[in-house]
């Protein structure tokens, strides 16, 4: 099952976000593909962080993290935050936002307090709620079949049709 399961997620396209925190020795930061919309009142994310992860325990102890969501030309970022025996934050420009490293140029910026976390396997899934939201209008950095890309629109026709829908639900 877990090749099948795998390929069936490799297929779930989501954004690429970096993840940040900070304790006495520094920024930390690590590239997450886990980020969702979780609640609108209160407004809540998740995320899922490997138990392995050493962000985990300094989230967890700081009690807040900022997110960092990644523009379409921002994969290098990306792989640096995944990469481990390197400074991560010496490889890309980026400065404090709310007592949180926060990069520059990016899709869109949250700050969150931990509301609440849940066991979930080799993951710890967090709940962050959302105290400060910032986004740009630059296209965001999608993460699907194992690669990155980004988000491209539909023919117009059709996006019409899909935009009337989505208004009338969220009336
Ligand atoms: C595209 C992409 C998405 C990732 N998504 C996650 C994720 O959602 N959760 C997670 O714990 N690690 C994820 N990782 C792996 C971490 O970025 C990687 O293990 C990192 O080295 C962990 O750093 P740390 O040990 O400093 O916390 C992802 C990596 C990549 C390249």
């Amino acid at each position: 099952m877990s090749e099948e399961f795998r390929d069936l997620m490799a297929g779930v396209c989501s954004p690429v976000s970096i993840l940040t925190t900070v304790d006495e020795d520094g920024p930390h930061g690590v590239t997450v593909s886990s980020l969702a919309s979780l609640s609108l009142d209160p407004p809540l994310v998740s995320v899922a962080l490997d138990r392995r992860s050493r962000l985990l325990a300094r989230v967890l102890q700081a009690g807040r993290f900022g997110v960092n969501v990644l523009a379409a030309d921002q994969g290098d970022a990306a792989a640096v935050f995944a990469r481990s025996g390197i400074d991560r934050f010496a490889e890309v420009t980026w400065s404090w936002s709310g007592s949180l490293p926060r990069l520059d140029r990016i899709a869109g910026w949250a700050v969150c307090e931990l509301w609440q976390t849940m066991e979930a396997g080799d993951h710890l899934l967090l709940a962050g709620q959302v105290v400060q939201a910032e986004s740009s209008a630059l296209p965001p950095l999608v993460y699907g079949r194992r690669t990155f890309g980004t988000h491209s629109n539909l023919p117009p026709s059709s996006q019409d049709a899909i935009a009337q829908f989505i208004t009338a639900m969220s009336r």
